[in-house]
């Protein structure tokens, strides 16, 4: 297919990265279309895990080249240094990474004021990188974008009308009393320095390669349930995270996407604050978080950890108009006794129709359950279908026909490798 989508199916760090990477073999061009270094993607090169957080996840793959859209937000310091970090292990980046003019930046004062917002009543818990008040000051007209580097003197006056106002909101910030458009920029000079030879216009190159019958991954971050308009909101990252977001993320029509993948974790984590209706009691977590390595790969946070929930994959199938499923991590349920499933919801003792994404309606949810006898056996160097224990096959062909997607392949380890097709 020439334009794939590839979208987290839940709440994120379903292991997107390690299917980007494993897709991207197959492509021409990776391009990120939205979030920012609130992902962390992990891959795995050479038995080492790499974690990407702006960078595509195709970039372990030599000559394939990585654009960034215009629906992601970028901390330049933080972009520079994951690429700095990634030309020392050998890999040649530089020469083949775009990104967009319009693609907007977090500045020190977004990352400020987020600390103190999210240190009061209504904390999102956030990833604490400056996401939510780059995206915001985008929507308000107030951002500043790659682009604007370009005229120094009109950049530092914005910056500085941002900060006047941030301090009027933020009195307490002392942060912000030392920051000064001038003083941004002047810490930004030699990121963007740096930056000026990457940009390029993404729009125009996607739609020139797909003209040209070459393909392109677009890579989510994130995923559907943290998605600012369908996730469960407000406890949301501040972005287009499901498949619509990718064409405007990246600037092409959205009958370009040929075909659109949704990630799903065998189970399901949740990382900061908002309902999770299949999450599981502490005892039964702890279980699962050291089965499943389940800690940020950002900011190290003990993930949440929870059992499949149905509904809310078969919602993120709809919302995406998901073509495929992808299973990750099966192989961290290997030694359960029991698998359990929320099936729907019941509110007030009544079932639900359909997945209310809103938070306060989710509160008030309680998951129905179906119980599984697990497989206990190694899935681990399984490669084909047939080589899963049937028990396995059962539980997933399950999840693919209650979705109606089917499941196009599925994950048994961390590496590369470690892949079921399903054919
Ligand atoms: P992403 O944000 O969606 O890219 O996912 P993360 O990288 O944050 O988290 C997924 C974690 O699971 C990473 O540590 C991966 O290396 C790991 N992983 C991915 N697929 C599998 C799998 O099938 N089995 C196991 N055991 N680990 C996996
Ligand atoms: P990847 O791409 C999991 C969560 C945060 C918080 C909410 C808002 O690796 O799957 P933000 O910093 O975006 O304003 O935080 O979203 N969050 C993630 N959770 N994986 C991610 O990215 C996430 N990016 C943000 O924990 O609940
Ligand atoms: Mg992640």
């Amino acid at each position: 297919m020439p334009c794939t989508v590839v979208v987290g199916a839940q709440w994120g760090d379903e292991g997107k990265g390690k299917i980007v990477d494993a897709l991207a073999a197959g492509v021409d061009i990776v391009a990120r279309y939205q979030g920012g270094p609130n992902a962390g993607h992990s891959v795995i090169r050479n038995g080492t895990t790499i974690v990407l957080h702006v960078v595509p996840s195709g970039v372990l793959h030599p000559g394939k080249r990585c654009l960034i859209g215009n629906g992601v937000v970028v901390n330049l310091a933080a972009l520079r240094e994951e690429v700095r970090h990634l030309e020392a292990l050998g890999l040649e980046v530089g020469g083949r990474l775009g990104i967009s003019p319009a693609a907007h930046l977090i500045l020190p004062y977004h990352r400020a004021v987020e600390a103190a917002a999210e240190s009061g009543p209504g904390a999102i818990g956030t990833t604490g990188r400056g996401i939510g008040f780059a995206y915001r000051d985008k929507a308000a007209r107030t951002g500043l974008r790659l682009s604007d580097l370009d005229d120094p003197e009109g950049f530092a006056a914005a910056a500085d009308r941002n900060l006047e106002r941030l301090r009027r909101e933020f009195p307490g910030v002392e942060a912000l009393a030392g920051m000064s458009g001038a003083g941004v920029l002047g810490e930004l000079a030699e990121c963007a320095a740096w930056v000026k030879p990457l940009v390029c216009d993404v729009s125009a190159e996607i739609a020139r390669a797909l003209k040209a019958g070459r393909r392109v991954l677009l890579e989510g971050a994130q995923g559907t349930l943290l998605d600012l308009d369908h996730g469960t909101y407000p406890y949301v990252t501040s972005s287009a995270a499901s498949a619509a977001g990718a064409p405007l993320g990246v600037g092409i029509g959205p009958r370009a996407v040929d075909r659109v993948i949704g990630v799903t974790k065998a189970y399901a984590t949740r990382v900061g604050n908002g309902p999770f209706p299949s999450e599981m009691p502490e005892t039964e977590a702890a279980r699962l978080r050291e089965a499943g390595e389940e800690y940020g790969a950002t900011t190290g946070r003990p993930r949440r950890c929870g059992w499949l929930d149905l509904e809310a994959l078969r919602y993120a199938a709809r919302v995406n108009g998901l073509d495929a499923l992808i299973v990750t991590k099966l192989d961290v349920l290997d030694d359960f006794e029991e698998i359990r499933v929320a099936v729907g919801y019941e509110r007030d003792g009544r079932p639900l129709e359909e997945f209310p994404s809103g938070a306060r309606a989710l509160e008030r949810c309680r998951p129905v359950w179906k119980t599984f006898r697990g497989w206990k056996a190694p899935t681990g160097a399984a490669r084909r279908w047939s080589d899963l224990p049937a028990r396995a096959r059962e539980y997933l062909e399950w999840i693919e026909r209650e979705c109606e997607v089917p499941i196009e392949s599925v994950s048994v380890g961390a590496g590369r490798e470690a892949a079921v097709s399903r054919t």
